[in-house]
């Protein structure tokens, strides 16, 4: 989200803490209980602490600098919010007051870093109870400690590999499906953030438990739709007994899907002890590639995950890679259609590939790993739109940076916008420039690549930043080499509560002569 946001890893979740967070501090400012909601742990210490706080100002009372944020992020350029404060402050480290705590908010690229290494020491990231029920109390977001690390890599260990045949196969005819009608049948326009939702959706079921898109996969993503709407909503107390607000049907929804998934998940495990005893080869069965996600999880670890840790499980992994990805293509196909040089340069590079395959062969390895300015078109992309613009951790003790101390208890944002947006480190730093990471650029190096976290960094590292690239790598790849478009309408970036664009970008397409 935003760093209009405040907490967490994803975009969404970000976005959804602060509408979490915010609301508990409209309620206790309603009900004015003794001010407890402004008292971030940090308050509690001594005044002689103060000064040796990163500089700043916390605002006014309870409310803080909320809302001048919030009215920052609502228009189109909200870089003065942070710029103003750095230099105000003369430090890229400076303390603020936001959404009910008072939050040491980072611009400063070494301190980013050494807050996302120390995740599980020194700090750790926190999200509102409301947030943490719809995700589930086993999700991978929520969990810490060796058990998060083991979860971690098993994650990794997954997504990691988009490379597998199978799945970058299934990929391209993901993609291929959603976009069989397009231009066809007197219907031009399609609303592209909603068709790239599809393609995340639906691949993300695949990965978790091998279902095609089909009609459980959209009685699902009818429910999902609700819980993602519920992250955004206010969490009013006892919202289980308010059906009516959003928090409550997000409430109802989650368990929806969570029984979906459930169902499917015992299914599996049925099948699993029937044909245990059948596929007793020892190693051959332990090398064999597993299906998906749930055949990982069923043996994992002795098969000692539960139905439930496994159901939370995948919830998160549907949560995670959704708003991200298919924001993330939309505002690629926007930015190349803003800047027609870097779109035509694409194309080239996409009709060479198909050039070389023909018209009908499915993507490859190889293919993906000659599409050099592709990916320099994805992390402009990603370094531009900040789709998650940063993390919140809490100190787990008194963190010493620079001449500053910030106390045990207090909240940090570790803003990676305003790192890749800074004139210092990049230049023309607002200005998409695809070509600034072609090979031969400084960026490339051990420095430009440690300013550079879309993915955010440590323990905590996105286990889908290469299956991200992969799947926007392929959907460019086919929207450029069948079709042309332009906006159907005038459409606009908007960064609160998430960044995305306001009408989901509505295009108008037509086939290229070969796939007419
Ligand atoms: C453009 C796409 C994406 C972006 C920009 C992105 C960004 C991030 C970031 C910054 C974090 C770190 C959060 C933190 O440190 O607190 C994160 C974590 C995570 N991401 Fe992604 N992500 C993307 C796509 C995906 C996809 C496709 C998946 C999986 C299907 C995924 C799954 C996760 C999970 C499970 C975590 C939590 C890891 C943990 O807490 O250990 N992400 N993502």
């Amino acid at each position: 989200m935003d760093a209009g946001g405040p907490a967490p890893p994803l975009f969404l979740l970000a976005a959804a803490t602060a509408t979490a967070v915010l609301a508990a501090a409209a309620l206790g400012w309603l009900l004015l209980a003794g001010g407890r909601t402004a008292a971030g742990p940090g308050r509690r210490r001594s005044a002689s602490a103060a000064p040796r706080l990163p500089p700043g100002s916390t605002g006014l009372p309870l409310i803080g600098e909320t809302l001048r944020l919030i009215a920052a992020y609502k228009t189109p350029n909200p870089e003065p919010f942070i710029d103003e404060r750095v230099a105000r402050h003369g430090s890229g480290v400076f303390t603020t007051h936001v959404f009910g705590e008072r939050t040491v908010f980072s611009a400063d690229p070494a301190f980013n870093r050494l807050l996302l290494a120390a995740e599980g020491r020194a700090v750790s990231c926190s999200y509102p109870s409301s947030i943490a029920t719809l995700l589930g109390p086993r999700s991978l977001l929520l969990t810490a400690g060796p058990a998060h690390k083991r979860l971690h890599s098993l994650t990794l260990t997954r997504l990691g590999r988009p490379a597998s045949p199978p799945l970058l196969a299934h990929i391209d005819r993901l993609v291929l499906a959603t976009m069989r009608d397009w231009g066809r049948h007197g219907a031009p326009a399609v609303r592209l953030l909603d068709e790239a939702k599809k393609i995340t959706f639906n691949l993300t079921v695949w990965q978790l438990v091998s279902i095609e898109p089909g009609p459980w996969t959209e009685s699902v993503r009818r429910e999902y739709v609700k819980l993602i709407d519920g992250f955004f909503s206010i969490p009013f107390p006892f919202a289980y007994l308010l059906p009516f607000t959003a928090y409550g049907q997000a409430l109802k929804a989650r368990k929806k899907v969570a029984g979906a998934l459930r169902e499917v998940i015992r299914k599996r495990m049925d099948e699993k002890a029937e044909t245990s005893g059948a596929s007793k080869n020892g190693e051959d069965e332990e090398k064999r590639e597993k299906k998906d996600m749930v055949e990982e999880l069923l043996e994992a670890e002795g098969g000692s995950f539960s139905v439930e840790e496994m159901v939370d499980f995948c919830l998160s992994l549907l949560v995670a890679g959704y708003e991200t990805t298919s924001v993330l293509m939309t505002l690629a196909v926007k930015f190349l259609t803003e800047t027609p040089t870097a779109l035509a340069q694409l194309k080239e590079e996409h009709d060479n590939i198909r050039g070389i395959k023909g018209k009908d062969q499915p993507l490859e390895w190889s293919d993906y790993k000659s599409m050099p300015f592709t990916q320099c078109v994805i992390s402009e992309t990603l370094r531009v739109a900040n789709l998650i613009s940063g993390v919140f951790r809490r100190a787990n003790t008194d963190i010493h940076f620079k001449d500053y101390v910030i106390p045990k208890g207090c909240k940090i944002f570790a803003s990676f916008r305003a790192v890749h947006l800074n004139l210092e480190h990049y230049e023309n730093a607002r200005t998409f420039d695809p070509w600034r990471w072609q090979s031969k650029n400084k960026l490339q190096n051990a420095e430009g690549a440690s300013l550079f976290t879309p993915f955010g960094g440590g323990p905590r590292l996105c286990p889908g930043y290469e299956l991200a690239r992969v799947v926007v790598s392929v959907f460019l790849h086919h929207l450029v080499t069948r079709f042309s478009w332009e906006e159907a309408e005038e459409d606009r970036i908007v960064f609160f509560p998430t960044t995305r664009t306001l009408k989901g970008y509505p295009i108008n397409l037509r086939r290229r002569p070969d796939y007419a």
